[in-house]
């Protein structure tokens, strides 16, 4: 991919007059929201250890004040513009000590690892995207079955209100709507991401507001989150009238001398789940998974020809290591009469445990069961009852089974 070439409506050199107010802008920005989104990041399931990314992470202000909290994530910021990539290198570390990976790529191709992370963020990224389906995709691809998306967005319909209101606020938003839309951005997006994140599969979805408002945060906080050189930009590109942008200002001064002003400001919060599908492809493995995933092949081929006794034995082994790989607790006593839920199994880790009882041994199991009351023990009974019910088959009309595997199109 091309990441000179960079398409949509946010285009840093034409967007505001001056880069480095701009970088200033967003870091106020994160400022004024910070808390409140944080709490709701929680809520959604972001927890201490995960793995997350942010997409279109700008400067990497949200990243850097998230791993500070969260200080056992590990955390990868994607940023597209070059200039913004060097701020987030320099951002990226604290006295030599690596905050966050840093990735130079487009939110469409990330080149990151599939089914890996966790938790993604996009936060005011996609009202400046040409082509949002493709982006979830993405960012869905790089996700594991389980992990959430939470999506920060504006939409310039409902977008910064002042008590007295400023008429000219209103041109200033009219116009920032046009450029941005004959960009290729989508100001108004916001609405719209919900049934963007059902069309690409994501379960779970859910959309909320969250508001900041200058009688509770104060209004030095409003102001350094704005600026003024977006503006000066519109009327560069001819959709603001010049005095429009003069008398705007005059007022918005005007406005802090009336006593009980008020500015008010929200942002969308979209959020969804990766589905748990039962049949997990290409679960993400690192190279010491991998190694213990090897010596761990067993299929329902190698127990065929065993006594039943030897069946449960093989079986119970294979799935106690199976088990503690999975919950990543190597040395785990695991009891194969223990209820699973006992051992903190979670839904990803449940999602995991079904679709390698599927693939190795043609068995369906669902995950509620594995999480609400099975055992290691239930899961083997299961797959022996299937094994004979299929080898009672055979005997009974081996002419059925023309040549192909015995189990094929059975279960
Ligand atoms: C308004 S800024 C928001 C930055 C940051 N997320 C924040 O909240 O402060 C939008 C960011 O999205 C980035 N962006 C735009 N198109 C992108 C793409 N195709 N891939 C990755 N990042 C992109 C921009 O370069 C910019 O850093």
């Amino acid at each position: 991919m091309n990441l000179n070439k960079i398409d949509g409506s946010y285009i840093l050199e034409s967007f505001s007059e001056n880069k480095d107010s701009e970088v200033t802008r967003l870091k106020y920005q994160v400022e004024l929201f910070y808390q409140r989104e944080l709490e709701l990041y929680k809520k959604i399931g972001l927890k201490d250890g995960m793995k997350i990314v942010e997409c279109g992470s700008g400067p990497g202000f949200l990243i850097s004040n998230i791993v500070r909290d969260l200080p056992n994530c590990t955390a990868t910021a994607l940023e597209i513009n070059p200039f913004l990539v060097e701020v987030l290198k320099e951002n990226s570390t604290i006295n030599g000590k690596k905050l966050f990976e840093v990735k130079h790529a487009s939110i469409y191709e990330t080149e990151l690892a599939e089914n890996y992370y966790d938790f993604a963020i996009a936060r005011l990224v996609f009202e400046h995207l040409k082509e949002p389906a493709k982006a979830i995709a993405e960012v869905r691809r790089i996700l594991k079955p389980g992990g959430k998306f939470v999506l920060i967005s504006n939409d310039f319909a409902y977008h910064l209100l002042t008590y007295p209101a400023i008429p000219e606020l209103d041109e200033m938003y009219t116009a920032y709507i046009n450029s941005r839309f004959s960009e290729g951005g989508n100001p108004l997006i916001g609405r719209q991401l919900p049934g963007l994140l059902k069309k690409e599969k994501f379960d779970n979805i859910n959309i909320e507001i969250i508001c900041v408002h200058s009688g509770l945060e104060g209004d030095k906080a409003f102001v350094k989150a704005e600026n003024v050189n977006i503006s000066k930009s519109l009327v560069k590109e001819g959709f603001l009238k010049k005095e429009t942008l003069e008398s705007l200002i005059e007022n918005w001064y005007k406005l802090f001398q009336q006593p009980d002003h008020v500015i008010f400001r929200q942002l969308f919060v979209i959020s969804g789940m990766k589905s748990l599908n039962p049949v997990v492809e290409n679960i993400k493995v690192d190279e010491n998974d991998l190694q213990i995933l090897n010596t761990l092949s067993l299929n329902i081929d190698d127990i065929k020809s065993l006594t039943s006794s030897e069946q449960e034995a093989k079986l119970s082994s294979y799935f106690i290591k199976r088990v503690s790989s999975i919950l990543e607790q190597k040395n785990l006593d695991l009891n194969p009469d223990t209820k699973l839920n006992l051992f903190d199994i979670d839904s990803i880790a449940a999602a995991e445990l079904s679709s390698i009882v599927k693939s190795d041994f043609q068995t369906g199991i669902s995950i509620s069961d594995i999480l609400q009351k099975f055992s290691i023990n239930d899961i083997i009974k299961l797959i022996l009852e299937k094994l004979n019910t299929n080898s009672t088959d055979m005997t009974k009309s081996p002419d059925n089974n023309s040549g192909s595997h015995w189990l094929e199109g059975k279960l």
